[in-house]
């Protein structure tokens, strides 16, 4: 997890010597691990996710064995394209569908985001030893802020590095593999379906992000 964070830090300070003009990638179907770290060194989330790069479609669920305090029993399935979420609670078999007010997320870089090029990260020609990967940035929409993302030349997320006003927080993701391996996650619960969309309080923003905020 560190050894991420800190290859991705380098990985910044190298990246804007490189500039060319890409075009965002999209990242393939994924299954994996996803870490949530603040500024403040706090773990904000640890679990595992799966992916469905066609349809926009998350699944997140923390793992127990790794309780961090704001995604204790967090699991979130998200519709991006829908613009809906569930949180779910499969212990008791409950469910609350709610309102997406930000469709940005960690493993999809978005369309309008700036390419600063490829960078070696160790030694790419020793096997094992090296990474190249391309760097995206951004601003956040919503809220005050940019982001920076790297990804591996398949298109495949290693972290993302979210700053705003009031917080900054690095996701990074771990053991991928390019499949959908359980691809029920991504199916609404029996126990979820019919359920009406719950009003969202005032001042409240709900993303993917602000679960981890
Ligand atoms: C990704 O998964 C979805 C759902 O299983 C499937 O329909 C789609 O074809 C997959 N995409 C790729 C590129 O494999
Ligand atoms: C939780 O973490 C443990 C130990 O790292 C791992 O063996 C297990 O597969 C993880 N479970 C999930 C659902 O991610
Ligand atoms: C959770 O929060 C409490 C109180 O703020 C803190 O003492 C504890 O270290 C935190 N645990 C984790 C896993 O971040
Ligand atoms: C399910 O459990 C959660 C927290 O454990 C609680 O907030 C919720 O009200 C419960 N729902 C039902 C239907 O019991």
């Amino acid at each position: 997890m560190y050894a991420a964070i800190s290859l991705f830090v380098l990985a910044c300070l190298t990246a804007a010597s490189h500039a060319d003009h890409h075009h965002p990638c999209h990242a393939p179907n994924m299954t994996g691990c996803m870490t949530v770290i603040n500024r403040k060194g706090e773990v904000r989330g640890y679990g595992s996710f799966t992916y469905d790069s066609m349809a926009n479609k998350l699944r997140f669920r923390s793992n127990e064995s790794h309780p961090a305090n704001t995604s204790l029993g967090l699991d979130l399935l998200m519709f991006f394209n829908e613009g809906i979420f569930y949180e779910i609670d499969s212990k008791n078999q409950s469910c609350e569908k709610k309102a997406l007010h930000c469709t940005m997320h960690p493993l999809d870089i978005p369309n309008d985001a700036k390419s600063y090029g490829i960078i070696n990260s160790g030694n790419p020609s020793i096997e094992g030893e090296g990474l190249k990967l391309n760097i995206w940035a951004g601003s956040m929409r919503g809220v005050k802020g940019h982001y920076v993302m790297s990804a591996t030349m398949g298109c495949l997320p290693l972290s993302s590095l979210y700053f705003t006003e009031s917080t900054s927080f690095i996701i990074s993701n771990m053991d991928v593999e390019l499949e959908i391996k359980d691809p029920d996650l991504l199916v609404v619960p029996s126990y979820c379906q019919g359920l009406p969309v719950e009003e969202t309080p005032e001042g409240t923003v709900h993303s993917f992000l602000n679960e981890f905020m």
